[in-house]
């Protein structure tokens, strides 16, 4: 029986669920939380759904070892693969998946026309097809996909030449087709509303689902009486890749650098 002041697991092929784990902190303050970047195979956009449900088991097993009272796939890419899998593996384990804002931006677009930045790997999957049926209505959604943008940001870059171009050549077409709402479907694109601002006009809303995948978190916890009430203990953070490599990034992307361990094989 998992206790309230167990940990909270939180989890992205990289850096990118930083600016989910975000909104979980600041709305549930008393959380503990774990962290696992899955720098050693990002990107994921790119990768068999196949592969990543194997790297979604193997996180969500190392999370229940280390006594997770619950789970956050804070990537829209490794939540169309994984979750019903995992779902089916921990049925009774509460677990919050997270899929791009269609239903918001539908009801928000005022030209009808709303558009989607996501990985190739969310943009081609039978959820989103399933997702643009159920919300979009009479709104037209333009999808793009945006290779490249998730290495640039695992980089540590947020501003370069080289980054505000390829950014560019991705919104520009949106823009072209009358989008008034855009949609980051991708938990590393929230990184980005500084450059996007410089790129899109001020008229544009630029919407994403952080804040509403901590609000679910916090649903989920209360239904079971698992919000924790004590003070919560540092957030301790895990990598596939080399530990100093999040080490350097975390103070541009998180703030603070706590201690980064490599996340046993
Ligand atoms: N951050 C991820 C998402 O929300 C995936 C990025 C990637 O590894 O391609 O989709």
């Amino acid at each position: 029986m998992a206790e309230r002041a167990a940990p909270v697991g939180v989890m992205d092929s990289g850096v990118g669920g930083l600016s989910v784990l975000r909104e979980i902190q600041q709305r549930l303050p008393h959380e503990s939380l774990l962290y696992v970047a899955d720098c050693g195979h990002v990107p994921y956009g790119e990768k068999s759904a196949d592969y990543i449900r194997q790297r979604c088991r193997h996180i969500a097993g190392f999370f229940r070892e280390q006594g997770a009272k619950a789970m956050v796939l804070a990537c829209n890419t490794a939540t169309v693969a994984a979750v019903a899998d995992l779902r089916s593996l921990y049925p009774d384990w509460p677990l919050v998946g997270m899929e791009p804002a269609v239903k918001p931006a539908a009801a928000a677009t005022r030209s009808g026309v709303v558009g989607v930045l996501a990985t190739t790997g969310t943009l081609q999957s039978a959820k989103f097809a399933a997702l643009l049926d159920r919300f979009a209505g009479d709104v037209r959604v333009v999808t793009q996909p945006c290779p490249g943008l998730v290495e640039c940001i695992e980089s540590g870059d947020l501003h370069s030449p080289r980054l505000r171009q390829l950014l560019a050549g991705f919104v520009e077409p949106l823009l072209a087709a009358g989008c008034d709402t855009l949609i980051l479907g991708c938990t590393h694109y929230p990184f980005l509303r500084p450059l996007l601002a410089t790129l899109v006009p001020g008229e544009v809303a630029i919407i994403d689902t952080g804040a509403a995948v901590a609000r679910q978190l916090q649903r989920l916890l209360h239904e079971r009486a698992l919000l924790a009430d004590g003070p919560a203990r540092e957030t301790a953070f895990w990598t596939s890749a080399d530990p100093h490599a999040l080490l350097r990034i975390l103070p541009l992307l998180w703030g603070k650098a706590d201690c980064v361990q490599r996340l046993p094989l």
